[in-house]
């Protein structure tokens, strides 16, 4: 039987917040950690959306932090599944900070987290696929296959000869055994 499929749009949220004293370091910029928990958060309510399920956080890709947010700052956060595969969904988060008085808007920085989604006992259980539909949302499927690939090398979950789709990009050359 085919898996059911959804459109990213389906898993789309918005996530808005205001950086207050106690979310800030001595230099009155947002904490990473806190803007990290905001991530998480965002991010698991997108993979619930998609899958109609509980889920719990995989794994989070390596995440730069671009330009300080500052006290007084609008944050907003939107994110999407970019691709579903059994039981794991990767979600991209977008991460823009506004200054308000001035509307000046910066960029802050994306990440990718996976989430699992997992019955009442904590197994794994299926979520439907994705059907990417802008050009946006086909390439940010197909990238997914390899940040796919290279996490779950670095987790060591996967062996890097048969990560196909990273070898391709690298041009890995095949060992002679
Ligand atoms: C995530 C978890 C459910 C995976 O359980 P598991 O028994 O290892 O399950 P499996 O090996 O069958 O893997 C299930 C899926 O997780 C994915 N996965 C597991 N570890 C991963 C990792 N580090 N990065 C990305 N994906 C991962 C697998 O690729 C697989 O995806 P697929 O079904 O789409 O192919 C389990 O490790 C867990 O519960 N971890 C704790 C989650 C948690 O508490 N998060 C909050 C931290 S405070």
């Amino acid at each position: 039987m085919s898996k059911k499929k959804k459109f990213p749009r389906e898993s789309f949220v918005s996530m808005t917040e205001l950086v207050l004293p106690n979310d800030t370091n001595t230099l009155n910029n947002l904490m990473g950690g806190r803007l990290m928990h905001w991530m998480d958060i965002v991010s698991a309510i997108s993979a619930q959306k998609h899958s109609n399920r509980i889920v719990v956080t995989a794994s989070v890709d390596n995440i730069s932090f671009k330009h300080p947010i500052q006290l007084g700052n609008v944050v907003t956060l939107k994110a999407k599944v970019t691709r579903a595969f059994n039981s794991s969904m990767e979600v991209r988060i977008d991460v823009e900070a506004e200054d308000v008085p001035s509307s000046k808007r910066t960029e802050s920085n994306s990440a990718y987290f996976t989430f699992v989604a997992v019955d009442q006992s904590g197994r794994p259980i299926d979520v439907p696929e994705i059907e990417p539909e802008t050009e946006e949302e086909k390439s940010l499927y197909d990238g997914a296959l390899r940040r796919r690939q290279l996490r779950l090398i670095l987790a060591n979950r996967m062996n890097p000869q048969d990560a196909k789709e990273l070898k391709s990009i690298f041009d890995i050359k095949e060992t002679q055994n």
